[in-house]
C-alpha cells in the first residue's frame, strides 16, 4: 500500500469512501496515533454537521417474543430459560406518557420478532400513539415483514424503522441466523428505503471468526445504502445461547467502527449503543468522542426490563426511566456535548417531512 493508514484517514474524511483492501489496510494497522487521529476526524465530523448536541430517544422494548433464533440473541425461539412478556396497547401508551412528560419526542418501539402484532394491530398502536403525541417521531424495531406491511405502518403515521444488517459477509451472516436470509434481510432494508422511512441499519463487532475483511464488507455496505441510522455494538456472549462461550467484542474495536462509519457517512445518526455502555462504565460517552451523536435510554415498564435481555449485563435494567434520564444528561454533559430533545431528525430530511 503506497498510502500510511494515516493518509487513508485524511482520504475518507474527504472522500467519505474508499477500497475494500484500504478498510482491511486501516483494520490491521491502525496503531494508537492513528486511532487517536481517527476519532478526532470524527468527532469533527460530527460537530461540522449536528454541533454538540446529542439527540435523545426512548425507547420501549413491548414484547420479548420472537420466532427467530439468531445464535447471539438471548431472545431467540429456542432459549426456553426466558420469562416472555407482551406489553398490552395501555402499557405501552403509559410508557409514552411518562417518556412524552420527560421530554422525548422520538419513540422507538423495539421487540423480538412477535408476530401477533399484526399488520392492523401494529397500525392501530401507531395510530393510537400519533393521535395522543402529534409532535413525536415514531421510529419501529420490529424485525423482517412484508412490503405491504412496512408499508401499512408508514401509512399509519411510523416514519423511521431500525432494522440491523447485522454483518454484511453472507457467509457469517449465514452461520449467525438458522431462520433467516441475507438476502432478505437486504430486501427489507431496500424495501425501507424506497417506502420513505428513514432507516437504521448497523452490525455488530465481535461475532465468531469474524475478520477484518468482514467488518470492510459492513463499511463497504453502509457506504452503499447511506442508511440515515447506523448502530454499531459489540457482539456480548448470552449464557443461554450456543455463543455462550464465545469471546465477544471489545469496546476499542467497537469504537474504531463508530468512528469509521462517521467518515462514511457525515450526516449519519450514530447511537452510543447500550451495548457498549454495558461492556465498559463509560462506553456511551467514549463512543460519543468517537463520532456518536444518538442516546437511546430505556422507557420500558421496570418490570419487564430484565426479560429483555438480548446480552449479558445490560445497564439501566433496575433504573426507572426518570432515573435514566437524568443519569444519561449528566453523562453527555461530562463528556462535552449538549442534550436535544427534539424529534432530531437526519440532517439530510427536509424540514417539511413532518408526520
Ligand atoms: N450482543 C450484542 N448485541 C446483540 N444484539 C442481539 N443480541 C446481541 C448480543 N448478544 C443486537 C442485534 C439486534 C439488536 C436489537 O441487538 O444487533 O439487531
Ligand atoms: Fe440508565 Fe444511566 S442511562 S441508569
Amino acid at each position: 500500500m503506497d498510502e500510511t493508514v494515516q493518509d487513508l484517514l485524511v482520504r475518507l474524511y474527504t472522500h467519505h469512501n474508499l477500497e475494500k483492501e484500504q478498510f482491511v489496510f486501516i483494520l490491521d494497522h491502525l496503531d494508537d496515533e492513528s486511532k487517536k487521529m481517527l476519532f478526532e476526524l470524527a468527532n469533527k465530523t460530527r460537530i461540522e454537521h449536528y454541533g454538540r448536541r446529542v439527540f435523545m430517544r426512548g425507547l420501549i422494548e413491548f414484547s420479548n417474543l420472537c420466532k427467530q433464533d439468531c445464535l447471539y440473541c438471548g431472545i431467540r425461539k429456542s432459549n426456553k430459560t426466558v420469562d416472555r412478556y407482551r406489553l398490552s396497547f395501555a402499557d405501552i401508551l403509559a410508557c409514552c406518557e411518562e417518556g412524552y412528560n420527560l421530554g422525548y419526542r422520538t419513540f422507538v418501539l423495539q421487540s423480538g420478532e412477535d408476530f401477533w402484532f399484526s399488520t392492523e394491530r401494529m397500525s392501530e398502536l401507531i395510530r393510537l400513539i400519533k393521535k395522543q403525541y402529534e409532535d413525536v417521531a415514531i421510529t419501529l424495531s420490529v424485525g423482517e415483514r412484508s412490503y405491504e406491511t412496512y408499508q401499512a405502518w408508514y401509512e399509519a403515521g411510523a416514519s423511521r424503522y431500525l432494522l440491523r444488517h447485522e454483518t454484511a459477509s453472507p457467509a457469517l451472516y449465514a452461520a449467525m441466523h438458522p431462520t433467516m436470509t441475507f438476502a432478505n434481510r437486504r430486501a427489507c432494508l431496500a424495501n425501507l428505503k424506497q417506502i420513505g422511512y428513514q432507516i437504521g441499519a448497523g452490525f455488530m463487532v465481535g461475532l465468531p471468526e469474524q475478520t477484518h475483511e468482514d467488518l470492510a464488507l459492513d463499511l463497504l455496505y453502509i457506504a452503499q445504502l447511506q442508511p440515515h441510522m447506523i448502530g454499531i455494538g459489540p457482539f456480548i456472549p448470552h449464557h443461554a445461547t450456543p455463543l455462550a462461550d464465545s469471546k465477544g467484542g471489545t469496546v476499542d474495536d467497537t469504537l474504531v467502527m463508530v468512528a469509521l462509519a462517521r467518515l462514511i457517512v457525515p450526516d449519519g445518526l450514530l447511537p452510543a449503543t447500550t451495548a457498549i455502555g454495558s461492556l465498559h462504565p463509560r462506553g456511551r460517552e467514549l463512543a460519543l468522542q468517537a463520532g456518536a451523536n444518538v442516546v437511546m435510554p430505556n422507557l420500558s415498564p421496570i418490570m419487564v426490563r430484565e426479560k429483555y435481555e438480548l446480552y449479558e449485563n445490560k445497564i439501566c435494567t433496575g433504573d426507572e426511566s426518570a432515573a435514566c434520564r437524568a443519569c444519561i444528561e449528566v453523562r453527555i454533559s461530562a463528556a462535552g456535548y449538549t442534550v436535544d430533545m427534539q424529534r432530531g431528525d437526519s440532517t439530510r430530511i427536509t424540514p417539511l417531512r413532518f408526520f
